[in-house]
C-alpha cells in the first residue's frame, strides 16, 4: 500500500512517523488537524495499540477527535488535561524562525489554544511548506458571524497600513454557504502574498472587534520535522540550534494507509 502513496503523502507520513518519537509514556499530547496531523494520529494510535504507549490526546478539531478515538487514543478535553507536554500539528507555511501560517483546515483557533497550552509544539510538514517569508498562503482569520462583513471591511482597512503586499480578503465558503468552524465562526482568508512583520500583523488583527483569532503562530513552535518524498526527514530545533537528518523506510502495516480521511 505504501507504494501507492504520492511523494507528498510519503513526505507527510515520514514527518509524522519521526515526530511521534518525541512522545513518551504518560504524556498529554495535543493532536493537530489536517492531512499531515492525521498521519501522526494514526502513527500514535499504532504505538498505543501495538506497543502499549500510554498517553492522553487533546484534539484540535472534531475531525481529529473522531480519528483519535477510532485509532485507540484516549481523548480528553483541554480543560481536563489543563496543560500539555507536547503538541504535534501541521502547518500551511513555516519560515526559518519557525513562525507559521496555520488554519488551512479551518481549525486555527483550537490549534492555537492547544499549542499555547503546551510545553512544546512540534510542526510536521512536507518540504513544500518551507518559505523564506510568510504570506503566499492566504492568512486565515476566524471572525464571529455577527457583523462579519463589517469586520471584513475593518480588516481590509487595517491591512492598508500594514507591511503586506496584497489587501484582498475572501470569506471562506463550503459550497454555497460560509465555512463554519468548530466554534461556530466564519473564516476570512487574507491574500497578502508577503507578510513583512508577522508579529505586528497578528497583534493588530486580534484587536479588531469581531476577530476571534488569526492563523499566524509567532514564537509558538520549537521544532519542525520536515519530510521529503524519498523518505528523508529533517528535524530542526531552533532553540537548540540543531539539525538532524534520518531516513524512514515505508514498512508500516497496510491499515495505516487505508481510508485516510483528513
Ligand atoms: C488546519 C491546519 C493544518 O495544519 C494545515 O492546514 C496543514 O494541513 P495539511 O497537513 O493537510 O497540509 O492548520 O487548520
Amino acid at each position: 500500500m505504501a507504494g501507492e502513496l504520492s511523494p507528498i503523502d510519503k513526505a507527510k507520513f515520514v514527518a509524522a512517523k519521526r515526530a511521534v518519537d518525541f512522545v513518551e509514556n504518560g504524556m498529554k499530547v495535543g493532536l493537530g488537524t489536517g492531512s499531515t496531523a492525521a498521519w501522526m494520529v494514526r502513527c500514535l494510535g499504532e504505538l498505543v495499540r501495538e506497543d502499549g504507549l500510554k498517553i492522553v490526546g487533546v484534539p484540535t478539531s472534531s475531525r481529529t477527535a473522531d480519528l483519535a478515538r477510532q485509532v485507540g487514543i484516549k481523548v480528553v478535553s483541554l480543560d481536563e488535561a489543563k496543560w500539555l507536554d507536547l503538541t504535534i500539528d501541521g502547518a500551511d507555511e513555516f519560515d526559518m524562525d519557525l513562525n507559521l501560517i496555520k488554519g488551512g483546515g479551518g481549525a486555527l483557533l483550537q490549534e492555537k489554544i492547544v499549542a499555547t497550552a503546551s510545553d512544546q509544539m512540534i510542526v510536521i510538514a512536507d518540504v513544500a511548506k518551507q518559505v523564506a517569508q510568510l504570506g503566499a498562503f492566504p492568512l486565515p482569520v476566524e471572525v464571529v458571524p455577527f457583523g462579519w462583513q463589517t469586520t471584513k471591511a475593518l480588516v481590509e482597512e487595517t491591512l492598508s497600513s500594514m507591511d503586506v503586499l496584497g489587501h484582498t480578503t475572501t470569506l471562506r465558503m463550503n459550497g454555497d454557504r460560509p465555512f463554519i468552524t468548530d466554534e461556530g465562526n466564519y473564516i476570512v482568508d487574507l491574500h497578502l502574498h508577503r507578510i513583512g512583520n508577522g508579529r505586528q500583523l497578528s497583534l493588530v488583527l486580534n484587536q479588531i472587534p469581531g476577530v476571534v483569532e488569526n492563523g499566524l503562530f509567532i514564537d509558538i513552535c520549537d521544532i519542525v520535522v520536515i519530510g521529503h518524498g524519498d523518505g528523508r526527514v529533517e528535524v530542526r530545533d531552533v532553540t537548540a540550534g540543531t539539525v538532524e537528518e534520518t531516513r524512514i523506510e515505508f514498512t508500516s502495516s497496510d491499515n495505516m494507509f487505508a481510508d485516510l480521511g483528513d
